[in-house]
């Protein structure tokens, strides 16, 4: 166990007279300051605490949102919707409406900034190696379920890149084969994305999903909990313990690593302030423009692309050609991108966890994995394509050249994961690991 149980005697004798039936204080002791972390954690590690903030933002903002906001797409004037004008309403109307908006929009993008800064931590210390394969694997559950809530909440406003968004996205299952057609319809409710779809999307985005990302984060941390804490020295502290059973390069996580989570709440706090309040939209990058523009099933948007948090994996769909007059293979890409992710524990059997003693090859291969990452991420945004006839000129074939762009990045993001499996099995020369964390006297 990663945690000492102690049972709390409260002098309150209402306190004690549950805690005796119901050991709640105990528990919550138990994971804070009976909780052993390695007291050489840096700033990579604010971002979990960061993430639990945002989260819990997100649930409020959202529960205000629920109040105003109307799942309809039933028109209430010609050619707007009930959603539409709902939102409209709670930005020009409802008293701080526009704040509680802004708050969640806001709140939706750092969310999943927070969460890549926090899994790259992951890849960087190995955090993701034995034994926490399990808090990697719920971590990597959590990623699917936040990407599921954040698509279908940007259907929520029935904006034009609402509608379209939703299109495509659920146009994707019908490329799976015999049953395609009728699972795209199933999902759908209808023909195109309508009233029905978005009916059911905001039940799962209201209260399904939120659900299912509450228990999942319990379950991470639980399992986190029960091994301890990586650092980034990835020395496993409880192998050196004091002779009261704490580990000798641990000190306990209430007080010390709740103050030092408050500095990182505050630094943030302060960030994501000065997005709501002087650059909601982020120039068009956290709210896009064609998002204020109501959702018509004849106008389709110039340039169909999704949030930036989405477009390095709608980058990867997009550049795998259709074989055999199937697309298919774009498809299963993308979903490969990320099951490649949750199979990292399985696929690097290197025997050092953190990149300060890996060898160089480490080094290198995950440094150019983030660059793809950022690269396809560009190209899913549409940046490449935008870019290509200013440095090019008008003449040059812009599809030609964003596809060798995009291809020669995807290329790069998977060849990480082939080169880690061979690289790790023998070929690695690593540093030794010191016996203890670094940080101590
Ligand atoms: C809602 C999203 C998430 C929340 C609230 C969350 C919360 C946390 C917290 C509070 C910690 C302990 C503090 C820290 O190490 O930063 C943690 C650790 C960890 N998380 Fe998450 N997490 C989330 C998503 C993810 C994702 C998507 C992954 C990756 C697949 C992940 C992988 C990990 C790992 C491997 C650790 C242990 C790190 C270590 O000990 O070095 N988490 N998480």
């Amino acid at each position: 166990m990663g945690t000492t149980m102690v049972r709390l005697h409260p002098k309150n004798r209402v306190l004690a007279w549950v805690e005796d039936r119901l050991p709640i204080l105990s528990f919550l002791s138990s994971h804070t300051s009976g909780y052993y972390a390695p007291k050489n954690f840096n700033l990579w590690y604010y971002f979990g605490s960061l993430a639990m903030l945002v989260l819990v933002n997100q649930i409020l903002t959202g529960i205000f949102l629920t109040m105003f906001y109307k799942p309809s797409a039933l028109e209430v004037a010609p050619g707007i919707s009930a959603a539409f004008a709902s939102v409209e309403y709670i930005m020009r109307d409802v008293e701080w409406g526009w704040l509680i908006r802004y708050m969640h929009s806001t709140g939706a993008s750092l969310f999943f900034v927070v969460v890549y800064l926090h899994m790259f931590r992951g890849l960087m210390y190995g955090s993701f190696k034995k034994p926490r394969e399990l808090v990697w694997i719920l971590g990597m559950l959590i990623f699917l379920a936040l990407m599921a809530e954040a698509f279908m909440g940007y259907v929520l406003p029935w904006g034009n890149m609402s509608f379209w968004g939703a299109k495509v996205i659920i146009s994707l299952f019908g490329t799976v084969p015999w049953i395609g057609e009728s699972l795209v319809e199933w999902i759908m409710g209808d023909y195109l994305p309508a009233d029905a779809t978005l009916n059911r999307f905001f039940a799962l985005h209201v209260i399904a999903l939120p659900l299912v990302l509450l228990l999942l984060v319990v379950l991470h941390l639980g399992a986190l909990h029960e091994v301890g804490s990586n650092n980034p020295d990835g020395v496993e502290i409880k192998q050196k313990k004091k002779e009261d059973g704490t580990p000798l390069d641990g000190i306990a996580f209430h007080p010390y690593y709740t103050v030092k989570d408050i500095f990182g709440v505050g630094v943030f706090l302060f960030i994501a302030a000065f997005i709501i309040f002087y650059a909601p939209t982020f120039g068009g990058w956290f709210l896009e423009h064609d998002n204020f523009i109501p959702a018509n099933n004849l106008a389709t948007p110039t340039h169909i692309k999704p949030v930036w948090y989405f477009t390095p994996f709608y980058a990867i769909l997009r550049m795998i050609p259709s074989f055999f007059g199937s697309a298919i293979w774009g498809v299963i890409a993308m979903f490969g991108s990320i099951v490649l992710l949750f199979l990292m524990p399985w696929i690097d059997a290197g025997p050092v966890k953190s990149i300060r003693y890996r060898g160089l090859g480490y080094k290198v291969a995950l440094g150019l994995f983030a660059v793809s990452f950022v690269m396809l991420g560009a190209v899913g945004a549409g940046v490449s394509a935008e870019m290509i006839p200013k440095w090019f000129g008008a003449e040059a074939d812009a599809t030609f050249i964003e596809n060798l762009f995009g291809r020669f990045w995807t290329a790069v993001y998977f060849g990480f994961f082939v080169f880690l499996w061979f690289y790790s099995r023998g070929r690695e020369r690593t540093k030794p690991v010191p016996e203890r964390v670094t940080m101590h006297d």
